[in-house]
């Protein structure tokens, strides 16, 4: 039987099932970097405060880092029955070095020591998940750049609505992954405190430096409450809620891709090592990394739920249901950063079948508000003028005609505000260029857009 450090109020061995069922190690191993530096900054303060001598703390810290050698080349070996990252450590320290490893431990305990750990990977992952929120923003902006003059149907209701630019479509979703990185960047700070010293729940006699330890380890400030430090975990809901948020919009970026690569649309094409095949019908070319963003989307949005309801009838302060923290987390982390990668991928290479678009833009009508603001201006109330409208749209189905293929002498037999000049008012171009209100589609705002959106992106790549 492994010793256990908390071994000494026991008589008998641990039952197995129980060993597994409370055991952690199989998924927490991997904040074992985390709880080393952690370990290393606790070890050098405790010294300096003379809590424990120089010669122990060298000991300890040489030991640390030849056991992160030793995870990180994977010669480790981690013992479930050791329970977590945590104890599976300090025993290692202990077959290194002896008894003095057990000083390590003083003034803290577990619970304020895996507040800090999972704080610092959660962290590092959040640095990385706005680095790759960047390069996909930037791919949108050079996609955006690209096709400056291609229209396409706008839709509402998924029915043809408007004419707008390509690029001022992928451009609103450069707006939604600018909010999820502003999020991110305050989460950042939500994690970025440091827990430790709060010991189990109570703090701790000792005469410690907290601001030495969190200094050393990066954190912004200190926890300010030892009871809410070792069981709050606001700072992963945070997290996984805005990352939901990121799925939520990655998701509809995923949707439209698919439809968009459908044939009914026909609006985009792939590349082929972006795509996958059928194992039965040797035509297919299948889309099917935007539906396994699409789909994975749901188990993100579940993690948050999974979490509010861990730490929703918990008492003060640690209770062992804090352990459940860490799959839903691990799990979001892995979905949302490769997530953030393939769609930077599919971005990039998603090549618009400008003809296709054109040719939708034909139908439906999409110019028939121009029409009405056509006729607002020339003195019209816009509830007639849309009324108005309706009847001309209706017309046109009838006679199977677009609407700039109605004749004149048509038009003006619905009224005679209509002239000659209303022609100009019907054409794709016109329509998008007169929408030039901050925010709108017409090509030069969307320009201003983009080179906002370049500027702010230099800007915070600089950061
Ligand atoms: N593995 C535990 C967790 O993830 C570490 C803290 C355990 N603390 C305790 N008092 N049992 O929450």
């Amino acid at each position: 039987m492994a010793q256990k450090p908390w071994g000494g109020r026991f008589s008998e061995a641990t039952d197995k099932l129980v060993e597994e069922f409370t055991q952690s190690v199989h998924f927490d191993k991997r904040l074992a970097p985390y709880d080393i530096r952690a370990s290393i900054a606790h070890a050098r303060m405790l010294a300096k405060q003379k809590i424990i001598s120089a010669e122990e703390a060298e000991k300890i810290i040489a030991g640390l880092e030849e056991i992160a050698r030793e995870i990180e080349e994977g010669r480790f070996h981690w013992r479930p029955e050791l329970e977590d990252v945590h104890m599976n450590i300090e025993a290692a320290l202990y077959e290194k070095i002896g008894p003095v490893a057990g000083k390590l431990h003083t003034a803290r305990s577990r619970n304020d020591q895996v507040a800090t750990d999972v704080r610092l990977f959660l962290r590092d992952v959040v640095d990385e998940g706005v680095r790759r929120l960047r390069e996909l923003r930037q791919s949108l902006v050079n996609k955006a750049r690209e096709n400056l003059e291609v229209i396409l149907p706008g839709f509402t209701h998924l029915q043809h609505a408007q004419p707008v630019l390509l690029a001022h479509h992928l451009m609103a979703y450069y707006e939604m992954f600018r909010r999820d990185t502003l999020r991110l960047v305050a989460v950042r700070r939500e994690i970025n405190v440091c827990p430790l010293g709060s010991a189990a729940l109570a703090g701790t006699p000792f005469p410690i430096d907290r601001e030495m330890v969190a200094r050393e380890l990066g954190f912004e400030a200190l926890s300010r409450n030892s009871m809410d430090a070792v069981s709050d975990r606001d700072f992963i809901i945070s997290f996984l809620a805005a990352a939901a948020t990121c799925l939520a919009h990655l998701s509809r970026l995923a949707e439209e891709i698919i439809l968009w690569m459908s044939p009914e649309f026909g609006f985009i094409d792939l590349p082929d090592k972006l795509c996958t095949g059928s194992s039965i019908m040797p035509q297919k070319k299948n889309p099917d990394v935007a539906e396994l963003i699409r789909g994975k989307s749901g188990r993100v949005f579940g993690n948050l739920l999974a979490l509010l309801t861990v730490v929703k009838g918990l008492p003060l302060t640690y209770n062992r249901d804090l352990q459940e923290d860490k799959e839903p987390l691990f799990d979001t982390c892995d979905t949302l950063l490769p997530a953030l990668r393939l769609a930077t991928l599919l971005v990039e290479g998603l090549v618009p079948r400008k003809e296709n678009m054109r040719a939708a833009c034909e139908e439906g009508h999409l110019t028939a508000t121009d029409l009405a603001d056509y006729l607002v201006i020339k003195g019209l109330p816009f509830r007639e003028a849309h009324h108005l409208v309706g009847q001309i749209v209706a017309f046109c189905e009838e006679k199977g005609l677009r609407l700039w293929e109605v004749p004149l002498e048509e038009f003006q037999k619905f009224t005679p505000l209509i002239e000659e000049d209303v022609y100009e008012w019907l054409t794709l171009e016109g329509s998008v260029k007169r929408r030039k209100v901050f925010g709108g589609t017409a090509p030069e705002r969307v320009s201003e857009a983009i080179r906002a959106a370049e500027e702010e992106l230099a800007k915070e790549a600089g950061a």
